[in-house]
């Protein structure tokens, strides 16, 4: 059964280059998880973009001496091409700062606002006493009142996770220079939370099969909603759309408001560019469609309360009534919000002058993308804080992608290219070779359900476990010692093959370039596993890059394929380089490990 999926990928924000931390949450998870829904057949549709508004990006635009649009498209430019780099398969990877995103907001916004579920209110706002200006929520940092928390900040404890205004801190001081804030009357809009609160735990109430930490997460958010400011006061931003305050160069929409709606707002145009403006509707209004979200967990409250909460609010579903957006209609509400852990990086110890981050850029200038891939989907924080070492790195790529795996391609295709010159055909099976292949297919269901309810961890352990298998089998068989009994060794390497053949594709979702050359190394051509392109598109008369691509030409599909016998095979070139045992202890130059 082809269903539509949605795969929405959690903004990356536009104030720097992005950490292995980033891309644990939200990029290969996501990535991993579209890769598969595309090869068992589903339409999928994944889209994202970079995060540019908001006071994030303004103090890293002061910072640097820029103007935030400087700063966006310089941190935009280097967070796609990183992404590109890691092989994620967005359909539509853009930005925030588009004239489409801009409008989609309005409308959101204006809809919420005719269905009452945005109302005006004063509160009391944080001001820095030294510039005069706004003090982002984000950017003060105090003591929790609820758990006493001491690194609480304006908008959220991430110790006990309740949402938090500014005021309500203990001991408030500013992240950005120490100074204590000053508390002024402030008008804005604020998200009627409570007029959605029913539908939302009715809506939560029907989402069971989402990670457990998740969900209960999630219900417990859903006890204390307040309303929520959704602008700010800032110049860098949507502007709000409301007469007497669209040309108020002080006031901006808040930005984890727009954001969210990039979900939207990039499906549409993913639609315009596809040349099917309509397109998006598949996937947000088909009652069948199903949409999973992608993100590290200091996001969850934001896609399972406050997203959720604008599309009932829009869709006039809440305690106000209301009507939908003639433009947008009645849209689906997400299936799953797939929240990873934190990937923390105390062992590996880099120094603080380096910012104390391991950046995927450099990570995949010298280890390249697969390994990156592997060791998140394997040993990533999926369901509880984990720290990065490169000692486990160092293991995990050494002992198991390129001895187990590496390994088990090269020998089975070197022997069978020295041999026959080609995958030999099988002849009569004994016992062994049978329940190899059975284990080997009979992995395409288990594995398949793992990754269809996101539990990669596991899937990737049961994809490895047949590696293993298929190991034990070419010790247990021996076929280098079979040279006087040429047709059992014949039986056994072609049986060694199919079951490479096997691996590839489970592990496919996992190691798309990995893939792509073992597929070729299997006498295969074309296109096995698709990859992102970064294009050029223009705006206003300035040009910047997007990630899309065409996955739909892609050989990899999931099941099992029986090997051809007679295909020939070149000599294979080996598929993961080992790392040298010191960076274990040392690191690389560029993350070095502190004595
Ligand atoms: N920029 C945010 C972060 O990095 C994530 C935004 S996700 C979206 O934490 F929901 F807003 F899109
Ligand atoms: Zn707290």
């Amino acid at each position: 059964m082809c269903a539509n999926v949605l795969a929405a990928v959690a903004w990356p924000y536009a104030n720097g280059p992005r950490h292995i931390g980033h891309v644990s949450g939200f990029g290969v998870p996501s990535d991993v998880f579209a890769r598969y829904m595309r090869m068992a057949g589903h339409r999928v549709l994944m889209v994202s973009g970079t995060d540019e508004h908001g006071t994030a990006i303004q103090v890293k635009a002061d910072q640097e001496g820029l103007i935030a649009r400087e700063t966006a498209d310089k941190y935009h430019g280097i967070i796609a091409r990183d992404l590109q780099g890691l092989g994620l398969t967005y359909d539509l990877y853009t930005r925030t700062t588009t004239q489409n995103h801009r409008e989609v907001v309005q409308e959101v916004f204006r809809t919420l606002y005719r269905n009452g579920y945005v109302v005006k209110q004063t509160q009391m706002g944080a001001i820095s006493p030294s510039t005069g200006r706004t003090l982002p929520d984000r950017f003060i940092e105090g003591t929790c009142p609820h758990c006493g928390y001491d690194g609480a900040r304006g908008d959220q404890c991430d110790n006990c996770g309740r949402q938090l205004d500014p005021i309500d801190l203990v001991n408030p001081r500013s992240r950005i220079n120490g100074e204590t804030p000053e508390f002024r009357e402030n008008e804005h809009f604020f998200l009627d939370l409570p007029a959605l609160a029913d539908e939302l735990s009715r809506w939560l109430g029907t989402r069971t099969d989402w990670r457990p930490n998740v969900l209960a997460f999630s219900h417990n958010l859903l006890k204390e909603l307040r309303p929520r400011a959704i602008t700010r006061d800032l110049d860098w931003g949507v502007p709000i759309p409301v007469e007497g305050w669209e040309g108020n160069d002080m006031k901006r929409i808040y930005v984890w408001f727009d954001a969210v709606i990039g979900y939207l707002s990039a499906s549409i145009e993913w639609a315009k560019r596809s040349g099917n403006p309509d397109a998006w509707k598949d996937f947000w209004h088909d009652p069948a469609a199903t949409s999973y979200y992608f993100m590290g967990k200091d996001n969850i409250v934001f896609h399972s309360v406050i997203w959720p909460g604008i599309l009932l609010g829009a869709n006039g579903e809440g305690s106000h009534g209301g009507e939908a957006s003639e433009v947008l209609g009645t849209l689906n509400l997400p299936t799953e919000i797939v929240s990873s852990e934190f990937l923390t990086m105390k062992g590996s110890k880099v120094a603080s002058s380096r910012g104390a981050s391991i950046f995927v850029g450099d990570f995949l200038r010298e280890f390249g993308p697969d390994a990156l891939r592997y060791y998140i989907a394997v040993a990533g924080p999926e369901n509880q804080d984990t720290d990065f070492t490169w000692e486990e790195f160092v293991r995990r790529i050494n002992f198991e992608l390129a001895n187990e795996w590496g390994n088990l391609v090269n020998r089975s295709i070197s022997m069978a290219h020295k041999n026959n010159g080609a995958v030999p055909a099988a002849g009569e099976l004994h016992e062994v070779d049978r329940e190899l292949l059975a284990a080997s297919s009979g992995a395409f269901e288990t594995v398949g359900d793992l990754l269809a309810h996101c539990k990669f961890k596991a899937a990737i352990t049961e994809a490895m476990r047949v590696v293993g298998l298929a190991n034990k089998y070419l010790s247990d068989t021996e076929p280098w010692k079979l040279k006087d009994d040429p047709a059992r060794r014949d039986t056994v390497l072609h049986v060694a093959l199919q079951v490479v053949q096997d691996a590839n594709t489970l592990l496919t979702p996992f190691l798309p370039h990995a893939a792509q050359k073992v597929h070729e190394a299997l006498g295969g051509t074309g296109v096995w596993a698709a990859m992102p392109e970064l294009v050029e598109v223009d705006e206003d008369g300035s040009t910047y890059p997007v990630l899309t691509g065409d996955y739909t030409q892609q050989q990899a599909t999931w099941v099992s394929t029986p090997i051809e016998a007679g295909r020939p095979l070149a000599k294979p070139s080996p598929l993961f380089s080992k790392l040298d045992e010191k960076l274990a202890q040392t690191g690389p130059e560029w993350a070095p490990i502190q004595a």
